[in-house]
């Protein structure tokens, strides 16, 4: 009997391919960086399973063609990348890894307020380059993190791994979510700001973790980083697209806001031009939240398994449409 056909958009864990080969025979994108998108479609029409990363874009007209695809899962608990109610209608699952990474993206997100606060990347370059003369008492000043207010926006699973990172710390945590979680508040020791606007202006590090839809798009803009206070960073591990990348360079320029640490920005990757690349304000990683080999390989392990169940006839155990009617078995 003929195995069905599984895509893989990226050399993965060889753990999560010997996985999916139980189940199906697996096709390996093998070049450099993803796919090219008429690779992917075309890769795409012959495969039952398809195996993405979060740089693979799955859209409605890569979907309508792909008659035989009965699951896209993609290796990231973000599934912005693959258009979900295209993939509904087409009777195809689209499954994730929500969990797995939490606490890892949340250790960088804090990594990355402690890097902007107290000025890591500036003073590790002034000690390369030979700057260290002597102890001195003004260089290199930052800022206090232990008794600062941290404002949480989006209180799902990593904006709370954060919020109790920050309790330990000795800050103050303020959120602003979709839903308020008023059980959890006492527990996690946070207070609920309201709107946005009272997270922006009270706190001095606000801390981004909402998905990318259409109303999260956009988010922080002109307006947003306007009401920040001129001393506070913004902190962001959730999609570069949440912010207006325009206006946070004019932010930084004109010290709306006195800093800024980003795990992921719009476009990604960052043209090496980018201005903020520039700014010793600013610290730019390559969106490393999830990036540990623990966490990768779960997260390989959990896309594979999601794969796995649909090909045996179940619905993916991590999906993002249940309420999907699965096309018949082929
Ligand atoms: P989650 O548990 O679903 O949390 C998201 C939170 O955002 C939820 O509390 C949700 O509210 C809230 N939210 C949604 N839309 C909102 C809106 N319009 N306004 C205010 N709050 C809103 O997701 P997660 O696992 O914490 O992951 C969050 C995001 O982080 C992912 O979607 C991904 O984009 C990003 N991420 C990045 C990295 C990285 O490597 N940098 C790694 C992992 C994840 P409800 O409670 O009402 O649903
Ligand atoms: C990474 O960005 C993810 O969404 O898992």
């Amino acid at each position: 009997m003929t195995k069905p056909v599984v895509y893989v958009t990226r050399e993965v864990f060889p753990e999560a391919l010997e996985l999916l080969r139980r189940a199906g025979e697996v096709r390996v994108w093998e070049g450099e960086g993803p796919p090219p998108y008429e690779t992917l479609a075309r890769e795409t029409e012959e495969a039952t399973g398809l195996f993405c990363l979060l740089t693979d874009r799955v859209d409605a007209g890569l979907l309508a063609c792909a008659t035989k695809l009965r699951v896209a899962a993609v290796m990231a608990v973000g599934h912005n990348n693959i258009d979900v109610a295209a993939a509904t209608a087409q009777g195809v699952y689209v499954g994730n890894t929500p969990g797995v990474l939490t606490e890892t993206t949340a250790d960088l997100a804090m990594a990355l307020l402690l890097a902007r606060a107290r000025r890591i990347p500036e003073a590790q370059a002034f000690a390369r380059a030979g700057r260290w003369r002597t102890w001195s008492p003004m260089e290199l000043l930052g800022t206090d993190v232990h008794g600062a207010t941290l404002g949480i926006v989006g209180m799902g699973r990593i904006g709370e791994a954060v919020a109790r990172r920050a309790r330990g710390f000795g800050m103050r945590v303020v959120y602003h979510s979709r839903t308020r979680k008023a059980a959890g508040e006492q527990e996690l020791g946070v207070e609920w700001a309201g709107s946005l606007g009272a997270v922006l202006e009270g706190s001095d590090f606000v801390s981004l973790h909402v998905p990318l839809t259409g109303e999260t798009r956009g988010m922080i803009g002109e307006g947003e980083l306007r009401r920040m206070r001129r001393t506070a960073a913004l902190v962001n591990t959730s999609r570069g697209e949440v912010v207006d990348q325009a206006a946070l360079r004019r932010a930084l320029r004109e010290g709306w806001i006195a800093g800024a640490a980003l795990d992921v920005t719009d476009p990604e990757p960052m043209t090496p031009d980018d201005p903020l690349l520039g700014m010793a304000n600013v610290v730019v990683l390559p969106h490393v939240g999830s990036a540990t080999r623990a966490t990768r390989l779960r997260m390989a392990m959990m896309t594979a398994q999601n794969i796995v169940d649909v090909l045996e006839g179940r619905a993916p155990a991590h999906c993002v449409n249940a309420q999907v009617v699965p096309k018949a078995r082929g």
